[in-house]
């Protein structure tokens, strides 16, 4: 009998500072009207803490969901391209801040795919013994890095966290993770990078902090599809079911015209469709688990759902997975635990962002 790994706890931790796209066409020449139709995005989260704050807080609700202590916690795996230290990882300051002394930590970086590839690396180890659970997180604070001058990229990207408690489960019920197809088109990887972050560009002079985004929207848009096709194909083939089967599907959530794009392609209704895009923007890694969280407090996945998770990042990553959700669809215990507070708006943040790279240009009255 294969040990699976069932997803018992999940948490989602959304900064409280709201940046809307009327505040964004006070930076760049743009329009909420621009911005919805060729998006679908019309507000996004801007964060006034690290990044590993974030994720401890998504963390310590999925912990409480799962009715779970910290000392219960075999591996922490942080999927996510931002980090508040890149020595030491972001995964060991998650684990000193919830105090799960048990835990081994790793981090992992495929962009915007990082929270469900993490989830595919705790599957398969909770699989073959190696643990017994896993806290893995999806998180971003992606704003201190944008480029707030272009407007190609500025409207696109928010901040947040996501989280599931994973645990092996030996009753023999198919739930979890129950197949999944993760690829990469390197030779794109140039369309989608950000210049300045990295030892490459300190070692090169580069400002620190300033960046500039290599960012082929055409180009990304139909790999994308791509991608997450291909993905979706592989994944329903290996489990061997029909379309029909799937109950709710929950993509990456980088643009609305590539999920209707995408179910159309696939035959999928879009009525079995999940959408968050209009309320976060794009959270890279943190986007496609908060959707997944958010299906879960909606209703939209019962009991028993079988759930499609396609998702694509930079590099160009991409992947899906078939998940099979358990009985349960409500938290174990409440969480008390929260961000600490902050009086500053979106906009005020973002503004913060722009003067630390000395682009803050006060508006001509
Ligand atoms: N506001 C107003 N006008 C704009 C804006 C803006 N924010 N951005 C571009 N424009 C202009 C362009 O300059 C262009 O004007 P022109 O015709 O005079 O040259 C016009 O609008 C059309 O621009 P396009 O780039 O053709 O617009 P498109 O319809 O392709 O939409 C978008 C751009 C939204 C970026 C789209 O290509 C897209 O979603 N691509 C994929 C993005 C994506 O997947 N991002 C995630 C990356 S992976 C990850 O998740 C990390």
């Amino acid at each position: 009998m294969i040990v699976q790994a069932a997803i018992t706890g999940w948490g989602k931790c959304l900064p409280p500072g709201v940046l809307n796209n009327h505040d964004l066409s006070t930076l760049v020449d743009t329009s909420d009207e621009w911005i919805v139709s060729r998006t679908g995005m019309k507000e996004r989260r801007i964060s006034h803490v690290d990044v590993s704050d974030l994720a401890y807080v998504a963390c310590a609700r999925a912990l409480a969901c799962a009715g779970k202590g910290a000392d219960q916690v075999d591996m922490i795996i942080f999927g996510g391209c931002s980090n508040d230290t890149q020595v030491p990882n972001s995964s060991s300051r998650v684990q000193q801040l919830l105090g799960a002394n048990n835990a081994a930590c790793m981090d992992l970086n495929t962009a915007c795919t990082s929270g469900m590839y993490a989830m595919s690396v705790a599957n398969a180890m909770i699989q073959a013994g190696t643990i017994r659970s896993a806290l893995i997180i999806g998180a971003e604070v992606i704003s201190p890095f944008m480029d707030w001058t272009d407007r190609n990229v500025a409207i696109l990207f928010g901040d947040g966290a996501a989280a599931f408690y994973l645990e092996a489960d030996d009753s023999g019920e198919e739930i979890g993770l129950q197949a999944e197809a993760l690829g990469c088109y390197g030779d794109s990887r140039d369309i989608l990078a950000v210049e300045g972050v990295g030892l490459k560009y300190a070692n090169l002079g580069w400002p620190l902090g300033s960046t500039h985004w290599n960012f082929e929207g055409q180009n990304i848009f139909k790999q994308a599809i791509k991608g997450m096709y291909t993905g979706c194909q592989q994944a329903i083939e290996k489990q061997g079911i029909a379309k029909s089967d799937i109950n709710v599907v929950v993509p990456h959530q980088a643009n609305l015209r590539i999920i209707e794009l995408l179910a159309n392609r696939l035959e999928l209704p879009e009525a079995k469709l999940f959408v968050n895009v209009h309320r976060y923007g794009n959270m890279s890694a943190a986007t496609a688990p908060v959707a997944l969280v958010e299906a879960v407090e909606e209703g939209v996945v019962e009991s028993g759902s079988l759930i499609l998770v396609p998702a694509f990042g930079a590099g160009l990553t991409w992947s899906a997975q078939l998940i099979r959700w358990g009985k349960r669809c409500t938290p174990i215990n409440d969480c008390d635990i929260d961000l600490p507070p902050t009086s500053m708006s979106g906009l005020e943040l973002v503004k913060q962002c722009l003067k630390a790279h000395g682009q803050y240009k006060a508006p001509v009255k």
